[in-house]
């Protein structure tokens, strides 16, 4: 099955694409995890688009649609993938349509107030891509799964997370329209804990 999950920065895609990676057997594909995974390392990619993910902005269409096409034609891909933060733009949706088949689009619906909370209390961890929330790790200052050190990441600034939100209404926001009219969304209420959450999701995806 081939997944998208929609929703605004700090809805929960992450959080949720790594447990159904787990229980579909199928990878996640997270352009956020990619682009930072480039930037720590200062690949010619991560020194390019530094400024633009510190900044919030989105990495232009054409260097995002390129990397997805050449993952998704990766073997581990074929039994179907979960696609977290992508597409991000219409432009990536239709680039998205001409190389692949989308079975379903999740869409993770949460207010305002409920993603800045998310948001300012996230911890993550750049050695496995880990996510966490102050409100489970406690005092924790490293990952529980692996053991690397956590940190905040830089576009979690209060400043930043602004122009993402901005980002995500003003270009993101027509995907649900989008995949509306191809009848693939379904929308999901992102707001509860996770594993009420993630229970919502996995009844759409029996039906
Ligand atoms: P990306 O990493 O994709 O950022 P995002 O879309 O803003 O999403 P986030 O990772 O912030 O949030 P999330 O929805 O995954 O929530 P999470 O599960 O972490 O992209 C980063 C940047 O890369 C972009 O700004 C852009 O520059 C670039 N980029 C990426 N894709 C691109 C594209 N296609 N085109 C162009 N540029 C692109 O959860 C958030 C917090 O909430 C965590 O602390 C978590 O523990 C907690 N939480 C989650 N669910 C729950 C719950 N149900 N209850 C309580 N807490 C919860």
């Amino acid at each position: 099955m081939n997944i998208i999950l929609l929703g605004a920065p700090g809805s929960g895609k992450g959080t949720m694409a790594q447990k159904l990676t787990v229980e579909l057997d199928i990878p996640q594909i997270s352009t956020g995890d990619i682009f930072r995974k480039n930037l720590k390392e200062e690949t010619p990619l991560g020194l390019q688009i530094k400024d633009i993910l510190n900044g919030g902005g989105l990495v232009p269409d054409e260097i995002t649609i390129e990397i997805v096409k050449n993952r998704l034609a990766e073997p581990d891909c074929s039994k179907g993938y979960i696609l977290d933060g992508f597409p991000r733009s219409i432009a990536q949706a239709e680039a998205l349509d001409s190389f692949q088949h989308v079975d379903c689009a999740i869409n993770l619906d949460v207010d305002k107030q409920t993603i800045v909370s998310r948001l300012s209390g996230r911890r993550f961890c750049p050695d496995c891509n880990g996510t966490f929330h102050i409100s489970t790790l406690g005092n924790a200052t490293v990952c529980p799964v692996c053991g690397g050190k956590l940190i905040v990441r830089k576009d979690d600034s209060e400043e930043t997370v602004l122009e993402r939100l901005r980002v995500y209404e003003s270009t993101t926001l027509p995907l649900i329209e989008y995949y509306r009219n191809q009848r693939k969304l379904v929308t999901v209420d992102g707001t509860g804990g996770v594993e009420v959450v993630y229970r919502r999701i996995l009844d759409v995806l029996h039906k």
